[in-house]
């Protein structure tokens, strides 16, 4: 799925080493090799198979670090040319030479793991390359070094990754932010950051983070879901589909609301794919996870504070001045703070085919969300004008859920329709109706359309997006057993 780049690569040649690195030092750049994620379970039957499966993991690793030396010392890489293949290949021909000098009983297999783990370190994101390379994953956390947990097809897992000590991993994430200019250090102990193929990764160090670094990241890999997929994974119906490209391509605004990790910006990803090309559109993200396919984007993403506390630009300075770049579309990843007012005015002001998530739980507790948000921004506005805003401002709520069991699902489409009096009034139009959980403890339910035809259908058609009103009728669209 992800070709023969793996997503973590970022060549960086490593700097001569002289010895393993003091844990705590400052983080220089590939140096010294971890541990395996093939280390043998740690549970075994008696104390001395465990002594003699831990020391064998410590030779094992003690002859990692003893070849990665050798290659750093035997090659100049910052002198090496080619691209990044013929590179590895040059240096696996190195390794492997290496590996025979060494006086060690390996077999096949581990010659192989032994080699392919020191290219990890030297090319790669180390231990986590595995993972990486691994494109069922969506998240993968690590809290300290001796802890990883990979999601992967909705369940979490603890793994046998480690890496060898705080130091280690510090320099893989070090390895990680650099790569997009930004640092992680006692001055900057939280940072947020990407990796090449768009995965998000977000660390905390200590003293922050208690039990050694904590990292974060958020795969998509290098091929995001698409609406395929989302139909093969009973995420949606086909005729929410259209319902939603229609809403799209008509210029509606639509808010995507959901809880952590609910899935909000791979279905803002697929939603700004029905954008049509002719289209200007403007991008604005913490840390760039869209990938748009249209050919006209311009790509905004801000900018932490330097050393000194200066220089930090935001959302909501993106947003404004996105404003004076002539868009015709623009999307915001996530709304969370002053910038979710200015989003409401640009969507009001011309703007219309917007398209921003929020952080909230149900399509209702969006409006409450916002009013908490503008509110806490400083802005004193009444209550009222802020729902008013965002009743003329957004057209259609999305809700994205990961139900029980991990699968996730859009279990609403909703429109605004108005006011009335001071209440925002909305209709659902299509919903996940969850009516239990099956034997695998996966959700069960089916999508209804609620038979209530959105307002606005007159004007998407005067744009061209002529709907079957077939998908109105009350019906059960698509039922789902959970397997
Ligand atoms: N419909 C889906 N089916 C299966 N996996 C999905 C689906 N939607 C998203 N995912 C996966 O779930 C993970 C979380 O998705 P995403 O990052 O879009 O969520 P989010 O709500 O934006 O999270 P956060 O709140 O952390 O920003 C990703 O790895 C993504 O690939
Ligand atoms: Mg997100």
């Amino acid at each position: 799925m992800f070709g023969k780049k793996m997503p973590g690569n970022i060549v960086t040649p490593p700097k001569p080493a002289s010895g393993p690195p003091a844990s705590g030092a400052a983080p220089a750049l590939s140096q010294g090799p971890g541990s395996s994620v093939a280390s043998p379970p740690k549970k075994s039957g008696s104390p001395s198979k465990g002594r003699a499966s831990k020391e064998k993991i410590e030779q094992f690793n003690g002859l990692k670090m003893r070849l990665h030396r050798k290659l750093i010392d035997q090659l100049d890489l910052t002198r090496m040319v080619g691209d990044e293949d013929t590179l590895r290949e040059k240096v696996k021909e190195v390794l492997s030479q290496l590996a025979d000098q060494e006086n060690t009983l390996l077999n096949f297999n581990e010659r192989q793991r032994l080699i392919s783990e020191v290219l990890d370190e030297t090319f790669g994101l180390g231990p986590l390359e595995v993972t990486l390379s691994d494109p069922s994953v969506t998240d993968i956390l690590v809290n300290g070094p001796k802890q990883v947990y990979v999601e992967s097809n909705g369940k979490l897992r603890l793994t046998e990754i480690e890496f060898r000590d705080n130091a280690h991993l510090m320099r893989v994430i070090d390895k990680i932010v650099s790569a997009v200019g930004r640092r992680c250090d006692e001055t900057c102990p939280l940072v947020d950051a990407r990796l090449e193929d768009g995965s998000r990764v977000n660390a905390v160090i200590p003293p922050l983070a208690i039990d050694g670094a904590s990292m974060s990241i958020r795969r998509f890999g290098a091929d995001p879901l698409t609406w395929e997929d989302y139909i093969a994974f009973k995420s949606v119906t086909p005729e929410i589909r259209d319902f939603l490209a229609a809403a799209v391509n008509g210029h509606m605004n639509v808010l995507v609301v959901g809880g952590t990790g609910s899935g909000k910006t791979t279905l803002l990803n697929n939603l700004s794919g029905f954008i049509p090309e002719t289209e200007r559109i403007v991008t604005i993200e913490d840390a760039a996870e869209l990938q748009l396919r249209q050919p006209h984007v311009v790509r905004l993403e801000t900018r932490p504070a330097n050393i000194e506390g200066k220089g930090r630009i935001s959302i909501r300075d993106l947003l404004i001045n996105s404003l004076r770049m002539r868009p015709d579309r623009i999307v915001v990843g996530e709304c969370r703070g002053p910038e979710t007012l200015d989003m409401l005015q640009a969507m009001n002001t011309g703007h219309d085919g917007s398209l921003t998530t929020i952080h909230a739980n149900s399509t209702r507790d969006a409006v409450a969300r916002v009013e908490t948000m503008v509110m806490m921004a400083g802005f004193e506005l009444p209550l009222r004008a802020i729902r008013q805003q965002f009743a003329s401002a957004i057209n259609v709520i999305v809700q994205a859920q990961r139900l029980t069991g991990g699968a996730r699902k859009i279990v609403a489409v909703t429109e605004v329709t108005g006011m009335e009096g001071d209440v925002i009034t909305m209709q659902d139009i299509f919903e996940f109706e969850q009516t239990g959980v099956n034997g695998d403890g996966r959700a069960v339910g089916q999508f209804v359309s609620t038979g209530i035809r959105p307002s606005f259908l007159e004007r998407l058609k005067s744009c061209g997006c002529d709907l079957n009103p077939d998908i109105f009728t009350r019906r059960v669209l698509m039922a789902d057993d959970g397997s």
